[in-house]
């Protein structure tokens, strides 16, 4: 049995519908939820989490973007579970995944990718032991059911809108545009799902990707 550290990025927990059907299809490959929370993530917790990739030039974006609205931690446990998780979300980058792939399906544009999981066995118990110590993340007996609670919740919401929020990114850094019509859009269409989320959260990261628009355009 081998355990993997699973964070639904804010891109897919704004997007209540998407992040159900994320972890509706993390659950179907037979992987058991050992604990389970919605939170948000302090700046500092980010920085901790993402420490390996601390001297890159996308690094102060990456600790924007993960703290800019909810996510939701997870620890999964099963089989080959690190690799089984990787293989099902796909590459990193979304316009590089596979379609089959679960950031080729949902992922919003480049690192905008729904969800963070575990590389490698040391990483996942590295990872586990922050996300508990400094993230508040508990095993609970209750974890596999909160998660089929959040399916049952959510995946029946409205419809996916990945492919409006992929047309407004596209056709900005086509067109150059980054005017405050383009920030506005992206508000609008991650508030169709947003589901308890705060409007301050839906406009930060609306503004995250606004800025990546902004970094590809200059
Ligand atoms: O998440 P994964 O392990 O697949 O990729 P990583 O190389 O460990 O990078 C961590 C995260 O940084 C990615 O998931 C992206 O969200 C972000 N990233 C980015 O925005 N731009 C890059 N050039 C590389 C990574
Ligand atoms: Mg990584």
């Amino acid at each position: 049995m081998e355990r993997s550290l699973v964070i639904i990025k804010p891109d897919a927990t704004v997007r209540r519908r998407i992040g159900a059907l994320v972890i509706k299809a993390l659950m179907d490959r037979d992987l058991k939820v050992v604990a389970f929370k919605e939170m948000n993530v302090p700046d500092s917790l980010a920085k901790l989490h993402y420490d390996v990739h601390k001297d890159k030039p996308f690094f102060p974006w990456l600790i924007d973007f993960i703290s800019s609205a909810p996510v939701i931690t997870m620890i999964l446990e099963g089989e080959n579970a690190i690799e089984d998780i990787r293989d099902a979300l796909g590459a990193t980058f979304v316009q590089k995944a596979d379609s089959s792939s679960l950031r080729g399906k949902y992922g919003v544009w480049a690192g905008i990718n729904i969800a963070h999981a575990s590389d490698a066995p040391d990483t996942a118990t590295k990872e586990i032991m922050l996300w508990k110590e400094e993230g508040g993340l508990e095993e609970t007996d209750d974890a596999q059911e909160m998660a089929l609670d959040y399916i049952r919740k959510y995946s029946a919401n409205k419809r996916d809108y990945t492919s409006e929020i992929r047309n407004t990114v596209n056709t900005a850094i086509e067109r150059e545009d980054t005017s405050e019509d383009v920030l506005q859009r992206l508000i609008d269409l991650l508030s169709k799902d947003a589901e308890d989320i705060t409007e301050e959260e839906i406009n930060n990261l609306a503004r995250v990707v606004f800025d990546y628009i902004k970094e590809e355009v200059e």
